[in-house]
């Protein structure tokens, strides 16, 4: 690996002036090229059941801009799908299950079908071998899954899985469980297949206020010791103050989303990733060159920074300006 810049912002121990960077969805419908090869599959599935074309994805940012990282191209959604859901992704909707929990059907916990998630790892080899970053392999938290099992879709209000919950706890803990063994599997064979750290992205946990370290951190815990030590993992907990439970988990690093302050979390021994507003790439030229030069002089001097942004960039958003971004901070990076 000739860049390890990233590895070593996880590990709090990034002492060059060097700000490492990679974006949340640094691939996808912003990119020609990735709507280019999307528009050859009608499935989502299909498209990321193919590990070449996973593979393509993977480098299409990566041969556009300069970044510290490459992260998988797959979808947190693989692990229902291998459970036994039947998922289509549709235009303007998102995530559509044929079945949801709400509607009264039984939560789809085939483990057997764990092997149809060998395209992933196949995937994971190829990529691997074809950059000289850290790959990042990723899941989706236990809690999150449940929450698309439950809504069978991304969810509107969450009153009907608060009664669940509440209602139901122990049968509720038990399908987080299968989630937590299955994805204990999944990020293994990722990490053997090549990856170098792990993401879990707790894209719901922020809808559980005091329930937060019982039905979510607490599987990820679990996650957290089933792994090698020597992984780093990197915890997303969208909409989640997660600076309360910073003494309830030894994740490696948080990735924070655009409305927790990072301040308060840049001097604790810990790793910070993200905070910055996708929107933001979408200002003046000028305004986006000054981001860069703002980030670079706040966070060059330390050791557990990695830029990124606090939720995933959208289809809104011009590849030009993030190229420019990009472009000034490799510069302030290589003086
Ligand atoms: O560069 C990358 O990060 C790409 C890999 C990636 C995708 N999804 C590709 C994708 C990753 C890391 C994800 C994570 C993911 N998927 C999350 C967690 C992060 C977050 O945003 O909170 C969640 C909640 C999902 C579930 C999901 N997948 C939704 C809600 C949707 C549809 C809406 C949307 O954002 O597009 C998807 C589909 C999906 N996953 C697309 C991509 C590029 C778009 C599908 C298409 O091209 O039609």
């Amino acid at each position: 690996m000739k860049n390890s810049n990233y590895l070593k912002a996880l590990q709090q121990q990034n002492a060059d002036r060097y700000v490492p960077v990679w974006f949340l969805r640094q691939a996808g419908r912003y990119l020609p090229e990735y709507k280019a090869v999307r528009a050859r599959f009608s499935d989502f599935f299909e498209m990321i059941k193919t590990p070449q074309v996973c593979c393509e994805l993977t480098l299409q940012p990566l041969r556009r801009f300069h970044l510290d990282a490459a992260i998988t191209f797959s979808d947190i959604l693989t692990i229902p799908e291998a459970l036994g859901n039947e998922i289509s992704f549709i235009e303007g909707r998102g995530p559509v299950f044929k079945e949801a929990i709400r509607n009264g059907d039984n939560p789809k916990l085939d483990i057997v079908g764990f092997k149809n998630l060998d395209y992933v790892f196949e995937a994971t080899q190829l990529i691997k071998s074809k950059i000289d970053v850290p790959l990042i392999g990723f899941a989706g938290s236990p809690w999150t899954i449940f929450i698309y099992s439950f809504y069978g879709e991304s969810p509107k209000d969450f009153n009907l899985v608060r009664e669940f919950v509440a209602k139901k706890p122990e049968q509720t803990k038990e399908i987080l469980t299968t989630y937590t063994d299955v994805t204990i599997k999944y990020l293994k064979g990722q990490i053997d297949a090549g990856a170098d750290c792990l993401q879990v992205f707790d894209s719901w946990g922020g809808i559980l206020d005091q329930g937060y370290e019982e039905f979510s951190l607490k599987f990820i815990n679990d996650i957290r010791a089933a792994i090698d030590p020597e992984i780093p993992l990197i915890l997303y907990a969208k909409g989640m103050k997660i600076m309360l439970h910073l003494n309830a988990t030894e994740i490696n690093c948080f990735n924070l989303d655009q409305n927790e302050n990072i301040d308060e979390y840049i001097n604790k021994p810990i790793t910070i990733q993200g905070n910055i507003d996708p929107n933001d790439f979408n200002q003046d030229e000028e305004k986006v060159l000054a981001l860069a030069e703002n980030i670079f002089e706040k966070y060059s001097q330390c050791e557990n920074y990695v830029c990124n942004v606090g939720s995933g960039i959208t289809p809104n958003i011009d590849p030009n300006k993030v190229g420019l971004f990009l472009q000034r901070l490799r510069v302030l990076n290589s003086k």
